[in-house]
Formats: structure tokens, C-alpha cells, sequence
């Protein structure tokens, strides 16, 4: 069976998850938004529970929970992270995810590097801070949520800054990833190129 792995990381707010589920939606393949893991763990821990622990357990019902798209989560989620045996609890699955029913595409912040250094299509989806955290606030304040444009841009400064600088699995794009940096475009844009860049590679 033809197997076909997408690789998608970036930074927060960069478009990846639209963009990976726009691909996935084209090319036939399942998606996994990996940084939902560590939302996941995150959000246990934010209970009180040990984050290795709950890494080694995680199941479906804890990937459903609404909470995980909360700010307080996300800051949690890039703190677990950089724990060693939280990433390596999480390897595996990925891994067999990545590989399964044909392919898939994945996107998180290692997957061009670590969780599937052979994916057939690699793309590092970027944008500046501020584009980022405009996005970001506009997305917030459109579900109803509060939201202040200043405090997004410091969490997501903090959050790349911990992300990039972790010792394990670190953000960074995969030397044959593709670079695509959104700043300037809008979505069907963004999407359109890496549907572009995926299908020349794929050639489907
Ligand atoms: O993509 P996201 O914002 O949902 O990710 C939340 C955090 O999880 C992110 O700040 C770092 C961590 N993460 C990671 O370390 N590796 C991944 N493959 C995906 C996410």
C-alpha cells in the first residue's frame, strides 16, 4: 500500500491546523493536530495531576475536551513539553498515526524533524509575531471571548520563546521543509500554495 505522510510545523497562530486540514480534506488522508496532546496533558495537569502520568494514559475522551483551546492551556501545553518523557510517551502514537490507513497529515512543532523525519511532503508554516497575534485576537474576540491584542502578542512571544528553545524536539523547520510564511495572505491563499507545494511533490 502507497503510503503518504504530510509534514506541517510552525509556530502558534501561523495558519498550520486550517492549512492541514485543508490538505488532508484534498489529498484523502486523515489529520491529527498533535499540539491537542499536549493540550491534553496540559490540561490534566492543570488539575493537579503528574504530567508524565497522564501522558503514558492519554486517551480519546481527553482530545474531546472543549477546554483545551484556552489560553491558560496553551501556555500549560508548551511547559509539558519540553518535558522529555511526556514527548516520548507521545512518540509512538504519532508515529503509528503518521503510517496507518495510507497516510495522514500531521502538524505540531517536530513532526518534519522527529515524529516523521521520512514524510514525502514537509512544510514550515510561519508568519510574524504580531500577524500572528492579530489572528489570534480577532479569533478570540469573534467567539465572544475576552481578549486584549497586547496580551496575545506577550503569549505567544513566550510560548515561541520556550518552543524554539527547549533542548528536546525543538521548533525549528526541517532542513527539506518547504517555507511558507503567511503574514501577507489570507487563507484560501495560504492554503492554495501549500496545496501547490504538496501536489508537485506528491504528483497528484
Ligand atoms: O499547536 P498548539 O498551539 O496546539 O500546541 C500547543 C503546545 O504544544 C505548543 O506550544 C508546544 C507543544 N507542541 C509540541 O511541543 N510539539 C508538537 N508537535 C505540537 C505541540
Amino acid at each position: 500500500m502507497v503510503v503518504l505522510t504530510v509534514a506541517i510545523d510552525g509556530p502558534a497562530a501561523a495558519g498550520k491546523g486550517t492549512i492541514a486540514k485543508a490538505l488532508a480534506r484534498e489529498l484523502g488522508l486523515r489529520h491529527l493536530d498533535t499540539g491537542s496532546l499536549y493540550r491534553a496533558v496540559a490540561l490534566r495537569v492543570l488539575g493537579g495531576e503528574d504530567a508524565v502520568a497522564v501522558a503514558r494514559g492519554l486517551g480519546p475522551d481527553d482530545l474531546a475536551d472543549p477546554r483545551l483551546r484556552q489560553p491558560e492551556v496553551a501556555q500549560e501545553a508548551s511547559r509539558v513539553a519540553a518535558i522529555p518523557e511526556v514527548r516520548a510517551a507521545l512518540l509512538d502514537f504519532q508515529k503509528a498515526f503518521a503510517r496507518a490507513e495510507g497516510g495522514a497529515v500531521l502538524d505540531g512543532r517536530d513532526i518534519g524533524t522527529v515524529v516523521c523525519p521520512e514524510a514525502e511532503v514537509k512544510l514550515f508554516v510561519t508568519a510574524s509575531a504580531e500577524a500572528r497575534a492579530a489572528r489570534r485576537h480577532a479569533e478570540q474576540v469573534a467567539a465572544g471571548q475576552e481578549s486584549s491584542l497586547e496580551r496575545t502578542l506577550a503569549e505567544i512571544r513566550a510560548r515561541d520563546a520556550r518552543d524554539e528553545g527547549r533542548d528536546h524536539a525543538p521548533l525549528r523547520a526541517a532542513g527539506d521543509a518547504v517555507v511558507i510564511d503567511t503574514s501577507g495572505l489570507g487563507i484560501d491563499e495560504a492554503v492554495a500554495r501549500a496545496l501547490g507545494v504538496a501536489r508537485a511533490r506528491l504528483g497528484r
